[in-house]
């Protein structure tokens, strides 16, 4: 697998001293929602979504109450993939047109969704003040949840990393191509960079085997130190798996469409694994 060269991503842009010194301005001190977190990428079309959906549904079946928030402003599709068509998004809740109860949609095994709309009315509440409404509605309403996932969506922009924010954690979703990399360093940059001091744990997607993701996270765990002073555990290896793209065709999730599958199995476990990790020590779920 040949890897880009980091050296050359990262000549531009704040040093680890530099950083934190934006940390105080940008993001401040804002306290984060215990029990919720964020999904990121750099790139686009890496399998946030589809991850989200997939795990959700697992940890809802080994009995969690489970809560998503499409926080993927203007892209939005966790309604699509969940099979479900909201008659309420996020927009109508931070227009105070319906309550939280209202907004929430009724998935799979119980899952709940926050849905938002698709199309730049979206993007543009998000962009001004929104995600600062939205913080104090999921505030109030997240120890309603054992586990709260909201998909940030992609990049560099500030609802990107003003949604990681909220979060007291984020888990950072790469391929092993090239382009994902590149992104992905430059998204967990500008995440320190703007004072994200949360753990930030990286997801490898779409590996050929679990040699490749830890080869992916190794080279970025090893830039990350040298360059940001910041650790960047490796979450989990998910493999290229056919089966998704062909459940999503038929509208249906991966894990109860085929739940043998490499990939089911996999997320299975990840979500049998979290929820303990939630209960062994509730600080990093609750
Ligand atoms: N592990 C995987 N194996 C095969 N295809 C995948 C995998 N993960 C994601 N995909 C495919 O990648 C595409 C993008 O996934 P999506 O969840 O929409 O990405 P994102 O939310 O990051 O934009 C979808 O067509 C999905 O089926
Ligand atoms: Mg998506």
């Amino acid at each position: 697998m040949s890897l880009p060269d980091l050296d050359a991503v990262d000549r531009t842009g704040p040093r680890p001293h530099q950083a934190a010194g934006l940390a105080q301005r940008e993001v401040g001190t804002a306290v984060t929602i215990s029990n919720l977190t964020a999904v990121v990428s750099g790139k686009g079309g890496v399998g946030k979504s589809n991850l989200i959906a997939n795990l959700a549904v697992a940890c809802a079946g080994q009995g969690a109450r489970v809560l998503v928030v499409d926080g993927d402003a203007g892209l939005a599709n966790l309604d699509v993939l969940m099979g479900v068509a909201p008659r309420n998004t996020v927009i109508d809740l931070m227009r105070d047109r319906c309550s939280f109860e209202k907004a929430l949609v009724k998935c799979p095994k119980g899952v709940s969704l926050l849905p938002a709309g698709s199309g730049r009315r979206d993007l543009a509440l998000f962009e001004n003040g929104g995600t600062a409404r939205l913080r104090s509605v999921l505030a109030k309403h997240a120890p309603d949840f054992d586990v709260v996932l909201l998909d940030a969506g992609a990049g560099i922009g500030k609802v990107v990393i003003d949604l990681a924010a909220m979060a007291a954690r984020t888990w950072l979703v790469a391929t092993p191509e090239p382009t994902s990399f590149a992104d992905a360093y430059a998204t967990f940059k500008t995440l320190c960079a703007r004072g994200v001091a949360a753990p930030i744990e990286l997801v490898v997607n779409c590996a050929k085997d679990e040699a490749e993701g830890r080869d992916v996270h190794r080279h970025l765990e090893r830039m990350c130190a040298r360059f940001l002073a910041r650790d960047l555990p490796l979450r989990e290896v998910l493999p290229r798996d056919p089966r998704l793209p062909d459940a999503v065709t038929r509208q249906h999730l991966l894990v109860e469409a085929f739940p043998n599958t490499p990939l089911s199995r996999r997320i299975a476990r990840w979500a049998h694994g979290w929820l303990r990790e939630c209960s062994v020590n509730p600080g990093a779920c609750m």
